[in-house]
């Protein structure tokens, strides 16, 4: 048996070393060809070097749309080169970064099992309402995600994949897609807003959460209700963030309506590109630990009801409040509500 778990341990160990060889591999090629097609000309930056601290050079339209008469805009240069430059590298280090140190954490940790095994007896842990907006949201978010890299990467990673016409084809779908599925991500961000926000205030218990390892590093168990400190660190970055990505997503979608100028537009692009980026690397971490990274967690997503067992080791004063209401509704013994 332990000949077997040994055997099994190396296989993992193998198989995230080769994936993490793979992340580098395909990484490093990819970030040098993005810089090298965002360097300008010799006579451009001459040019741009002219026009410095100068605001834009403008001709003369007849139509009424003024903006039309911008024939260079030196800000603008500023912007190609984050988005050519550094917006690759945050990225990059942002997903590449999470998805190396996930790696690293299933070779250390493995997966945290469920102590003292299934206990048999299950406890309704999010309702058919809860599940149907966590699911709206994840799925518009996981597509809103891979179209909304593509359209940043997808040039440099995916067309020398697939072809011009493959890509031409997935990115023009990605493109409807990415517009239309921003609305059911904003409905269920509203939604887990309202059904979750009164388990998510940030409490003491969060502070003692964090200090015990949240009971993912190391083995002990930090007392949590509902949500632990670090679901209320997700919790709140989806709110937040992806309320900001929405936002500034809407303003891309409607451009000059609320934002004036073309300035006011790239600034309001970086937000929206480099707040994604980092709640894609956040979510990886939310996905692997609802996965792969704990046994008995995906249940409360997935049918909605957790064991016991589970409930008691993540979540004991959430799991004895409710035990304590059951209790109380069926008439078992007199209710008594733990205190914090
Ligand atoms: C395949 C993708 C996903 C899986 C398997 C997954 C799984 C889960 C599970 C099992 C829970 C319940 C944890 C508990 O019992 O407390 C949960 C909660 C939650 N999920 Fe997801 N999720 C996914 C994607 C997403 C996405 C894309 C978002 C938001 C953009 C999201 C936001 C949340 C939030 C805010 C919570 C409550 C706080 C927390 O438990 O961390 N999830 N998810």
């Amino acid at each position: 048996m332990a000949r077997e778990i040994g055997v099994m341990t190396m296989l993992r160990r193998c198989l995230a070393l080769g994936f993490l060889a793979l992340l580098l591999a395909l990484g490093q090629p990819a970030l040098a060809q993005v810089q090298d097609q965002g360097r300008p000309s010799n006579e451009e930056l001459q040019l741009m070097q002219q026009l410095q601290g100068q605001g834009p050079l403008t001709g003369r339209v007849s139509i009424p749309d003024q903006r039309a008469a911008t024939l260079i805009q030196p800000a603008g240069k500023e912007w190609r080169d984050f988005w050519r430059g550094t917006s690759p590298w945050i990225g990059g280090i942002a997903i590449g970064g999470m998805l190396a140190l996930l790696v690293l954490f299933f070779l250390i940790r493995g997966r945290v099992p469920m102590e003292g095994g299934r206990s048999g007896e299950t406890i309704t842990r999010f309702n058919g309402l809860d599940r149907f907006a966590h699911w709206l949201t994840a799925i518009s978010f996981l597509v809103l995600a891979i179209t909304g890299l593509n359209i940043a990467f997808g040039r440099d990673l995916l067309l020398p994949l697939i072809g011009p016409e493959a890509f031409s084809a997935f990115s023009d779908a990605g493109k409807v897609a990415h517009n239309f599925l921003s609305f059911p991500f904003t409905l269920g961000i509203l939604l887990m807003l309202v059904l979750w926000v009164r388990d998510n205030i940030p409490s003491r218990l969060d502070l003692e959460w964090l200090a015990a390892g949240g009971g993912i590093i190391g083995h002990g168990h930090a007392h949590a209700r509902r949500f632990n400190g670090g679901q209320k660190a997700i919790f709140w970055s989806v709110v937040l963030m992806g309320g900001a990505i929405a936002v500034t997503g809407y303003f891309l979608m409607f451009p000059f309506t609320v934002v004036a100028d073309v300035g006011g537009m790239q600034t309001t692009q970086m937000v929206h590109s480099v707040l994604s980026m980092i709640l894609v690397a956040i979510i990886l971490a939310h996905i692997y630990i609802g996965t792969i990274g704990m046994e008995g967690a995906f249940h409360a997503m997935g049918s909605g009801e957790v064991d016991l067992n589970w409930a008691e080791a993540h979540h004991d004063l959430w799991a004895e409040e409710i035990r304590a209401r059951e209790r109380r509704e069926t008439g078992t013994a007199p209710g008594a509500m733990p205190a914090e």
